[in-house]
């Protein structure tokens, strides 16, 4: 259970409209938190706030996408007048898998303007607001891919590692104000995102993980940042963190050939 008095009354959560982003809004509604949902699509993100105001709290939507500069006013002015106590930064998948010199720059760009500019942006507003209150939380979700670099996917591998070392200086600066701040590091988990992208969920011995139990242990790791990796997953980040990375790299290599098709 999460508690509302230390979290609460209100939670933004950016990429709030499938997957582990709308299990986090039917735990937090469940728990009595209102909601402020961030997507694109308007027609899952409006399905999903329906289905949470069933559960008998307030639900807003904005629907903008995170790598527009205008995002950032546009969340803001929709929590003007409320208390938001949590930040969920969910949003923030791989949208462009490719060799860096085979790919478009402003492609990658999206990548960065997502997983840190936006995720900087909104975190900026609501920290400051909860250091003057002394409470609140801070929710980042992470990757294992942020522990090691590959042919088609090392610019989102390096803006999941900034986020994680970021995680990790925001939770020392504010952890005297009584606001958590945590890393939560996903492995290959069942979204549809990751669905629709065709991503080989049967690699034999892989470990996947449901939305519903990575919102949950997120939600119960908050008190215990800075970084928390979703069970099950320990012992591949215990090997990406290896000093021989030659090997490492090559062997994850043939691992991502096979989890997604195409790369
Ligand atoms: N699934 C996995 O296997 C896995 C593994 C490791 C880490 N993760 C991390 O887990 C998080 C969630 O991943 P996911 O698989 O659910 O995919 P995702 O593409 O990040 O989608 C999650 C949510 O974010 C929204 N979203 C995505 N891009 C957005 C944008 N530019 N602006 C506004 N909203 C946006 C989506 O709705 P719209 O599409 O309508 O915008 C959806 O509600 C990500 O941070 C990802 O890096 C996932």
């Amino acid at each position: 259970m999460t508690d509302v008095q230390q979290y609460g009354p209100w939670a933004v959560i950016a990429g709030g409209s499938e997957g582990v982003g709308a299990a986090f809004a039917h735990q937090l509604a469940a728990d009595g938190f209102h909601l402020v949902l961030v997507a694109r699509k308007p027609g899952p993100l409006e399905a999903t706030a329906e289905a949470v105001r069933a559960r008998g709290v307030e639900v807003r939507t904005v629907a903008t996408d995170l790598t527009d500069p205008a995002s950032l006013a546009a969340i803001t002015a929709a929590t003007d007048d409320v208390e938001v106590g949590l930040l969920v930064f969910n949003a923030g998948a791989n949208s462009y898998g490719r060799a860096f010199t085979d790919g478009e720059l402003d492609r990658f760009q999206g990548v960065i303007d997502l997983n840190i500019t936006a995720m900087l942006g909104l975190t900026h507003h609501y920290a400051r607001l909860m250091k003057d209150r002394r409470r609140g939380g801070i929710l980042l979700v992470g990757s294992l891919a942020g522990y090691v670099g590959t042919s088609t996917e090392g610019i989102y591998g390096g803006v999941k590692a900034f986020g994680r070392i970021f995680a990790e200086g925001l939770w020392a600066e504010l952890r005297e104000y009584d606001v958590d701040v945590l890393e939560l590091v996903l492995g290959v988990t069942r979204t549809p995102a990751m669905e629709r992208a065709g991503l080989n969920f049967e690699v034999p011995g892989m470990h996947v993980s449901e939305p519903a139990d990575v919102a949950r242990e997120g939600l119960a790791a908050l008190p215990r940042g800075p970084v928390h990796v979703v069970s099950g997953n320990e012992r591949l980040v215990a090997m990406r963190s290896t000093e021989d990375r030659a090997r490492l790299v090559a062997g994850t290599e043939k691992v991502m050939r096979s989890l997604v098709p195409g790369r």
